[in-house]
């Protein structure tokens, strides 16, 4: 884990709400793993007070990426960053995706609005010639990531809840139409999310029906991010584990909902 001033070298808006932060970060890049994720100190001062997780979103040249969503004080000072300020980073953090057994394997990652975030660094490492991301939004204004997905070399698929792009309706019933019509032909599947709760929950029910391995990276309100605080538990079979250091990934049949 290393704590590093990183220089911001971009810092803006990718679409709607999300923005989009490049810093130059080589040692983190070394160290980071898909599903890791990085403790961000927005401001010197005391507002806000504690640091904020954000997804390692891509690497590439000794530059890291990040993609956020604007929903609160931290987000909005992290968008009035500017290219040449500084952000005070620890990372990375948490235990990432495990994906060696993905390889020759048909994988499928879903994500639901801003879970593409962690989904694109795993979409690029993952070594299978058989991905398939599902880009699960609102609205068709709301889909993200769709040509960098496709750059990594997955096949994309979308869905919006106003019909308005892809597929019309929730991200997992699309899941469940492909697992129905792929399954017999293509044999075992790997599921990898992120997104809101109720559809990892679901992603997990799913996976767990059709007898998938699934990983799901959950996004919990942590306080310290380090495992100090127990700010951050989840219920899984084995007991109480803390997201930010247990997880940020957890299995989909280790956990209790
Ligand atoms: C491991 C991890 C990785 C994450 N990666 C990303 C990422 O790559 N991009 C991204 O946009 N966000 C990510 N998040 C969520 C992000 O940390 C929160 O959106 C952010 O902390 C909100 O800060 P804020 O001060 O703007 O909002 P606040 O003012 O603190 O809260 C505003 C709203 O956001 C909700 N919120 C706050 N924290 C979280 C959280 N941890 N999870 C879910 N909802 C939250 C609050 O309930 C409230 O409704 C991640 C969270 C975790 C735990
Ligand atoms: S946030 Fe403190 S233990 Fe996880």
């Amino acid at each position: 884990m290393l704590q590093i001033k990183a220089k911001i070298t971009s810092n803006k808006k990718f679409k709607g709400s999300c923005w989009h932060c490049i810093v130059n970060a080589p040692s983190l890049c070394r160290a980071s793993k898909p599903g890791q994720f990085l403790n961000v100190r927005i401001s010197e001062g005391l507002k806000p007070f504690l640091r904020r997780p954000f997804s390692i979103h891509n690497i590439f040249g000794g530059k890291l990426e990040i993609l956020y969503n604007v929903v609160g004080e931290g987000t909005r000072a992290f968008s009035g960053k500017k290219s040449g300020d500084y952000l005070d980073l620890i990372g990375p953090l948490g235990k990432g995706f495990d994906y060696v057994g993905a390889r020759g394997k048909r994988v499928i990652l879903i994500a639901g609005g801003i879970g593409v975030a962690p989904l694109l660094f795993l979409s690029k490492e993952i070594k299978s010639r058989d991905k398939l991301i599902l880009i699960g939004a609102r609205t068709r204004d709301q889909v993200l990531c769709e040509k960098e997905f496709r750059n990594s070399g997955s096949d994309v698929k979308i869905s919006t809840d106003d019909g308005s792009r892809g597929f019309s309706g929730r991200v997992t019933d699309l899941l469940k139409n492909i697992i129905a019509t792929e399954k017999a032909a293509k044999g075992a599947m790997q599921l990898y999310a992120c997104g809101p709760g109720p559809m990892l929950k679901e992603v997990c029910n799913i996976a767990i029906a059709n007898n998938l391995q699934a990983q799901v990276s959950l996004e919990e309100h942590m306080g310290c991010g380090i495992g100090a605080c127990l700010g951050c538990v989840v219920k899984t079979k084995n007991g109480l584990k803390r997201v930010c250091k247990e997880g940020p990934v957890f299995y989909a049949k280790e956990l209790i909902w």
